[in-house]
């Protein structure tokens, strides 16, 4: 049994998959997953500039093994990520002379992308991420060269195109700190405004980056009932909880100002003492406690990852922190906060 088994009545458990675990064969952790997780995502294979490194160039080697690991173990495979400012080659956006796209010809390039990925893997992959933060912190519309070039209704065509290549999918919106106020406010006035235009819109992904003592979950509790409230079904995407002060805590340093930082100034190197190991594992169950209080909304609860020495948060937003963001550790044994996680439902 692993935690897909405990939240079987709940909602799904997945994780996220990164190419090492079968390009170094690692036989061991694609096992532990199995065991472990009903919803894989791609960390990065699905990503444009990976999938798609030149207009003309696809591999489709790590992407393909991931919807083949997610088939062959039953699991609800999640296709992440579509349109995104981030991940994307800069020449997406340009003619072949350098010059910005016009909006048709980007238009046309988008629905190209959508096409082949998503009729690619029609029927095997049930749910997609189309837009990827799309919003800023604010709550107004990120600058994108897709907002740019193309303009407002960006977002809808990519639902549209999406819904017309694999009309039985599951379409989501997925961005992080979806708990701030304002942010909130912007998603749930795009749900509304593409709602009204009866665009295909069905889910909205919270992305669980969150500290150890911060956001307060009252502020996570708001999102979750004001996304539901919208007619979308609710993912909790991407969770982990970072154990680490941020850098600019470490250096003093304001936020918009440069931070000297280096990776030894990081506390816990060694390891994380018994006390934060308390506090993290506790973190994690108040999180699923409040997402069950909301199974009725919730589809999927998803963590970035499956074992600390994997986590993006060691890289994040500079290499070599040693971090303890997930619920599995370097060995790949369960942590305090598996174990407080198991015993929620
Ligand atoms: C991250 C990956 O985990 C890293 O390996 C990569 O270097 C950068 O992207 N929001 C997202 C994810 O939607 O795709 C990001 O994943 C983390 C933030």
């Amino acid at each position: 049994t692993g935690l897909k088994d405990y939240y079987k009545n709940d909602f799904l458990i997945g994780t996220a998959m990164n190419a090492a675990t079968f390009t170094d064969n690692d036989v061991a952790l694609q096992q532990l997953i199995a065991r472990e997780f009903n919803a894989i995502t791609a960390e990065n294979a699905m990503k444009w500039e990976v999938l798609r490194p030149e207009l003309n160039k696809w591999d489709w080697d790590i992407s393909d093994k991931i919807v083949e690991f997610g088939t062959e173990h039953d699991m609800h495979v999640i296709g992440h990520t579509l349109v995104w400012h981030s991940q994307v080659p800069d020449a997406v956006f340009q003619d072949d002379a350098g010059k910005p796209l016009t909006r048709e010809a980007l238009l046309a390039r988008m629905e190209e992308h959508i096409n082949i990925v998503v009729g690619r893997y029609k029927g095997r992959i049930p749910t997609w991420d189309v837009v990827n933060e799309a919003i800023e912190d604010d709550g107004q519309w990120r600058k994108s060269h897709w907002l740019n070039i193309i303009g407002r209704d960006y977002i809808a065509k990519a639902f549209e195109l999406a819904h017309k290549a694999d009309p039985s999918a599951h379409l989501m919106y997925n961005d992080y700190s979806m708990f701030l106020e304002k942010k909130r406010q912007g998603v749930v006035d795009m749900v509304r405004e593409l709602k009204k235009q009866k665009v295909p819109i069905h889910g909205v992904g919270m992305q669980g980056h969150l500290g150890i003592s911060g956001p307060d979950l009252a502020e996570v509790e708001k999102s979750i009932i004001a996304f539901a409230n919208e007619g979308v079904r609710v993912h909790i995407t991407e969770l982990d909880v970072d154990v680490l002060p941020s850098v600019w805590e470490i250096t003093g340093a304001d936020i918009a100002t440069r931070f000297d930082y280096k990776p030894e100034m990081d506390p816990y190197r060694d390891g994380l003492p018994a006390e934060k190991e308390e506090q993290l594992a506790e973190r994690y169950e108040a999180l699923f406690k409040l997402f069950i209080r909301h199974r009725d909304k919730i589809d999927r609860v998803s963590t970035w990852g499956t074992s600390d020495d994997a986590s993006w948060k060691n890289d994040f937003p500079i290499k070599g922190r040693v971090n303890y963001p997930l619920l599995f550790d370097r060995n790949r044994e369960p942590k305090l906060a598996w174990h407080k996680v198991a015993a929620v439902p």
